[in-house]
């Protein structure tokens, strides 16, 4: 019964050419990776300071394995609080020029539990978001059961006249990404924070692709921009530049207690990995020194954008180091893709609903790791669709 209703649903994805298979990867998730056997150079991760695998965070996680085995075996409010927990939240905080932090088991989990406890459907709170905002963001705030106003992407003027017709509520969260997940491109953050701030909306902030890779040591976006003391509440991944598993919320000490006491994605389930914990202490140790691995990544950057118009191909509007092709048919990005993995370049076609119908493409996602050798390889098969 249930398979015969699924067949029928599954037929109808596929007739519309929006079926989604598992890839077997048989390798670590470095510059090169193994696929059904054989390598690709990869252009596919968000590894984007190459330190998955790095010999340092590898050993702090061992030692910590040694001593306290896998798991933290319980939640955070039961038994489940370890003090590297807590050490870790205090030095993410730090990071984050915040009061305070909050883990949560990923970044998907952190935006859907911040937004879903701190909204509710009562009249007098409500949510301004980004149109292309990810979609843990819009699952938070559906979850969240609160009034969803929706603004242009990037459009200071469509934020404006929205939260113009918001200004009823007591409370708006101004929700948007630093970097895009999709298309690479930033939020104008300094008129954001400026509009926001204009009309009492409280901001948070998505950090996710820009911690590690912008700001004076790897800090993000915002600090960047330097308008981080305008930002009320950050989140960030650790399974990006981190290269872990994981993610974090910062903000105020009583915004930390309030979703201690009110968000069921961080209630509800179990603690963070201790070995996660030490990995990332180690991690953003080294995140801070990266000087070298940013210069790597935002320099090769450039090129392959540059390269890519230089062939007339539509990348949008990336100034970072997520880099789309712009297809706009989902055919054409099957077909570069499929060049692309023909001389042994992975690169994944993305296609709707994680982008609207008409925005098909192929994403490049770079990292320090790769070389121009490798851009080279990528572009000698890229134009041809
Ligand atoms: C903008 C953004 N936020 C949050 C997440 C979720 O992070 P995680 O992979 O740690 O669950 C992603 C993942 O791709 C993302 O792109």
């Amino acid at each position: 019964m249930l398979d015969n209703f699924l067949t029928e649903r599954l037929t109808s994805i596929k007739d519309s050419g929006l079926l989604r298979i598992l890839r077997t990867v048989q390798s670590a998730p470095a510059a090169t990776i193994t696929i059904n056997g054989k390598e690709f150079i990869n252009f596919s991760s968000n590894n984007y300071l190459d330190l998955a695998g790095n010999k340092e965070i590898y050993k702090s996680a061992v030692s910590i394995i040694e001593k306290y085995g896998f798991t933290a075996a319980s939640s955070r409010l039961v038994s489940g609080n370890l003090s590297l927990h807590e050490e870790l939240e205090s030095k993410l905080a730090e990071f984050k020029n915040k009061e305070a932090c909050l883990l949560f088991p990923s970044g998907y989990q952190t935006n859907v539990g911040v937004i879903s406890a701190l909204i509710s459907n009562e009249s007098e709170s409500c949510i301004i978001m980004d149109k292309l905002n990810h979609a843990s963001l819009w699952d938070g705030a559906k979850l969240s059961g609160g009034r969803i106003f929706v603004y242009d992407h990037c459009d200071m003027n469509s934020l404006e006249k929205t939260l113009r017709r918001t200004s009823k509520y007591k409370m708006k969260l101004a929700i948007t990404e630093s970097v895009f997940s999709m298309d690479g491109d930033f939020t104008p953050l300094e008129d954001f924070a400026l509009l926001c701030k204009k009309y009492d909306a409280i901001i948070m902030l998505d950090e996710a692709h820009s911690t590690g890779v912008f700001g004076k040591e790897g800090k993000g976006l915002a600090d960047f921009f330097g308008v981080e003391d305008k930002i009320d509440i950050t989140v960030g991944t650790l399974s990006k530049a981190f290269a872990l598993q994981g993610g974090f919320v910062c903000g105020s000490k009583k915004f930390i207690d309030f979703l201690i006491n009110k968000s069921r994605a961080f209630i509800y389930t179990t603690a963070v990995s201790p070995a996660i914990c030490a990995a990332a202490l180690k991690a953003l140790e080294i995140v801070k020194k990266s000087e070298e691995r940013r210069y790597n990544i935002h320099s090769i950057s450039k090129t392959l954008k540059t390269k890519l118009s230089d062939l007339e191909l539509d990348t949008s509007k990336t100034q970072s180091q997520i880099i789309p092709i712009i297809t706009r048919s989902i055919a054409n990005a099957e077909k570069i893709a499929l060049n692309l993995l023909k001389e042994g370049v992975y690169a994944p076609a993305i296609k709707h609903p994680t982008v609207p119908k008409e925005q098909a493409r192929v994403r490049i996602s770079l990292t320090s790791g790769h070389t121009l050798n490798d851009i080279e390889k990528l572009l000698k098969s890229v134009g041809i669709y």
